[in-house]
């Protein structure tokens, strides 16, 4: 795989927030990735970790990694959430979900005391909504679902993969939603998820504690709260 010098870089720099004996969780997609890599490097260094993954493919590559995984039952609050991001913008609001995982990703950031994400430049926008919002629902009457977000003037658009329908990590679907610029994130989390079919959507606000930004120009900046 060709290294993305920016994504690399911000991930970490992510990385250095981590210390001895926390708990994290692990984030998916391609920049989530050299975050593993590098907390793989610090644990077969011998720093004490245990983590958690927001997907299969990054649990998988966690147990390549040597990082130590527990199970939820063994956890109250991760100290550090690490993941990217498909849109962010300077409110630390996000769009996420391109890789499908939004759901755990969610659920794990929400269980966090800190979230940091990484991305690269050409991820910060004035305001979400040029990437398609991902919307989880379940199989179980996904048309009836469907319909529900064509009268909000979502223009879903039913994920595929290779062909096939796309199936998320919990057996559900999604629904790529084009709103266009999307002026208030808050009010449209709320609509989106009050349809029944809706398990969870790709709006993540109030959940970033900081964004790190790599540059093409090899520098780093941070927006945080
Ligand atoms: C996974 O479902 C997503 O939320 C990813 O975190 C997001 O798509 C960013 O992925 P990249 O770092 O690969 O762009």
């Amino acid at each position: 795989m060709q290294i993305n010098p920016a994504k690399k870089a911000a991930a970490e720099k992510a990385v250095t927030f981590i210390q001895p004996g926390m708990t994290i969780g692990l984030g998916t997609g391609s920049t989530a990735y050299y975050a593993i890599l590098r907390i793989g490097e610090l644990v077969r260094e011998g720093m004490p970790l245990r983590a958690v993954a927001t997907s299969v493919q990054s649990e998988d590559l966690a147990r390549e990694q040597g990082i130590p995984l527990i199970d939820f039952a063994a956890v109250d609050k991760l100290d550090i959430d690490i993941d990217g991001a498909d849109e962010a913008d300077a409110q630390l609001q996000l769009i996420k979900g391109g890789g499908g995982a939004l759901l755990r990703e969610k659920i794990i950031a929400a269980a966090s005391s800190q979230m940091i994400v990484v991305i690269d430049e050409s991820k910060l926008v004035k305001q979400l909504g040029h990437f398609p919002l991902p919307v989880e629902i379940i199989p179980f009457a996904w048309e009836l679902t469907f319909k529900k977000l064509q009268t909000l003037k979502a223009a879903p658009v039913l994920r595929k993969k290779d062909g096939q329908l796309f199936v998320t990590d919990n057996g559900n679907y999604i629904a790529d939603c084009h709103f266009g610029q999307i002026a208030d994130a808050s009010s449209l989390h709320a609509q989106l998820n009050d349809i029944p079919g809706v398990v969870e959507n790709g709006l993540f606000i109030g959940y970033a504690s900081r964004i790190i930004i790599g540059c093409d120009n090899g520098a780093l900046k941070e927006i945080s709260r």
